[in-house]
Formats: structure tokens, C-alpha cells, sequence
């Protein structure tokens, strides 16, 4: 089929090439562009089940596309073998959705378990490197309570401690402000920032709240209609005057995403027609 695109310049940690995806007879990707420059924090938005999530898992290796090439840090991620595709996984951190702390274990023991998965470590090495991650994230002193002991802002910022454990070069966030109070979700974007300010580090964040995200993220991708909308930095597109800027960034009930839900005629469903 396609000639297999040449791996990207070192300044770009991903590249994506004529992505197209299929989930269940519907059309996901049509022909997705996209480059995600190295050590910056580049937003992805778009509609609610546009794909954003799909998106990610092209990225990390979870779900193989119909078409397409995926390169991260310059290799071809559906190309690799186990091995290295496991090696790739291993250097990215990735925030889930819902924070996922495992109940039944402590504030440390959650962020030390990525720690003690494959690895093994002295543990006076865990419980330096676990209390480092607790104190980038204002958590050291909470390190023995329990999940269930957490607010909602706490949780999230110890996903966050985990999913950074083991210095990772590209962070994941997919949609980390879903359900914060504004004090919480101000910490959020706070830790997202700081934390891209380690050298070298690449973040994506998957989020639909713009007034966080054009506070934090370099540039932003709009994803919609199964391609790349727009792009550009956050106070270009919030200019932006296609149709789908101008429904995206000011709201608009109406536009390319339609209010209405594919219905038959109104007026003849009610009976009303001649
Ligand atoms: N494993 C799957 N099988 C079939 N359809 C899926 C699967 N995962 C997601 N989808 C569908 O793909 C679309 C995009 O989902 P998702 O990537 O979760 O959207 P977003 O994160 O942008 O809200 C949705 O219509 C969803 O129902
Ligand atoms: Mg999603």
C-alpha cells in the first residue's frame, strides 16, 4: 500500500501520517496529519467520541489502525516487535481518565507500583524516587493514607505522582480536569506546566475545557469530522473563524456538529403533513 513515511526530524517526539481508523462499520480517522514537537505541551480537543482517547491508544500501541503510520521518538510504532513496543510503553506516563488508584493500597504503594512491576529495585531507591514524585505533586505528607481518604484533586494528583514514577519522556493526559472543583483543577494545570518544565519532556493533553487549556498547552490540535480541524497556538484558534473553531471555541449549539440527532421530518412524524 502506502511507501512507509521516513521518520521525522529529532525536534518532533511524534508523526502521524494518513491515519485512518474503522471501530465497528464507523468511520474514526479519515486521513489524520499530525506532528507533536518535543519537549512542549500540545493539546489535543474536539467533540466528545471525535476519538481523542482511540487517538492515544494509536500512540501507545494499544490499538492497531486501519492505515497509517504512527512514529514516536523516531520509530515506527506498528512495526515494532513485542519487545520494543514494550520498551516504547515503558517511557510513556499516561493519566487516565478516571485517576484508577488501586483501592486496597496506600498513597506510596500507588505510586511506588510501576516501580515494582518489572523492576527490581533497593527499596530505599522506591521510597526516595516515590517521595520525590509525592513532593512534585504536594502529596509527600499524604503518602500513607488511603484512596478512599482523598478528595477527588488529591487522587488526580497522585495518578499524576504514578504515571511520572518512572521519569517518562512523554506524559499522556486524557482529560484530567474531568469533575475538579476550579481550586483542584488550577493545581492541575499548574503540575501540568512544571512538570513539562523538566528537560526534554513531551506532553499531551487530551482536554475540552479551553479556559485551562489555552493557559497551558504550546499548541492545540482540534480533532473533528475523522481529521485535524485546525491547529495552532491557543489564541490563534480561539480567532479561528471556520465553522468548526467557531462552534468549538465559542460554543455555538449549531454548526458542523449538528444539535439535532438524525431524526425523520418533524412535521410528518407528528403527523402533521399533508
Ligand atoms: N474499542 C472500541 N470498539 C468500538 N468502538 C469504539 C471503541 N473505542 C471507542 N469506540 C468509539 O469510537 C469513537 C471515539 O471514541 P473515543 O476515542 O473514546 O472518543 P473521545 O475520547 O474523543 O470522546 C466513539 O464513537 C466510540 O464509541
Ligand atoms: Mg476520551
Amino acid at each position: 500500500m502506502n511507501a512507509t513515511a521516513a521518520p521525522p526530524p529529532d525536534d518532533v517526539l511524534i508523526r502521524i501520517r494518513g491515519l485512518c481508523t474503522v471501530l465497528n462499520g464507523k468511520t474514526i480517522f479519515d486521513g489524520v496529519d499530525l506532528d507533536i514537537p518535543r519537549g512542549r505541551v500540545t493539546a489535543v480537543m474536539g467533540p466528545s467520541g471525535t476519538g481523542k482517547t482511540t487517538l492515544m491508544r494509536h500512540i501507545t500501541g494499544q490499538l492497531a489502525p486501519d492505515a497509517g503510520e504512527i512514529f514516536v521518538a523516531g520509530r515506527n510504532v506498528w512495526k515494532l516487535d513485542r519487545e520494543a513496543l514494550f520498551d516504547l510503553r515503558e517511557k510513556i506516563g499516561y493519566l487516565f481518565q478516571n485517576s484508577a488508584l488501586l483501592t486496597d493500597f496506600s498513597v506510596f504503594e500507588n505510586v511506588a507500583f510501576p516501580l515494582r512491576q518489572h523492576l527490581k529495585l533497593p527499596e530505599e531507591l522506591v521510597r526516595n524516587v516515590v517521595l520525590t514524585k509525592l513532593q512534585a505533586v504536594g502529596l509527600r505528607g499524604a503518602a500513607e493514607l488511603m484512596p478512599n481518604e482523598l478528595s477527588g484533586g488529591m487522587m488526580r494528583r497522585v495518578a499524576l505522582a504514578r504515571a511520572i514514577v518512572r521519569d517518562p519522556m512523554l506524559i499522556i493526559y486524557d482529560e484530567p480536569f474531568v469533575g475538579l472543583d476550579p481550586i483542584a483543577l488550577n493545581q492541575i494545570v499548574k503540575l501540568i506546566r512544571t512538570l513539562n518544565g523538566t528537560v526534554g519532556v513531551t506532553s499531551i493533553l487530551v482536554a475540552h475545557e479551553f479556559s485551562a487549556v489555552r493557559r497551558v498547552a504550546d499548541h492545540i490540535h482540534l480533532l473533528a469530522g475523522g481529521k485535524i480541524a485546525a491547529y495552532g497556538t491557543p489564541d490563534e484558534l480561539a480567532r479561528g473563524d471556520t465553522p468548526w473553531t467557531r462552534q468549538f471555541f465559542s460554543g455555538e449549539a449549531d454548526g458542523p456538529v449538528p444539535f439535532h440527532y438524525p431524526a425523520p421530518d418533524y412535521a410528518q412524524q407528528l403527523g402533521l403533513s399533508a
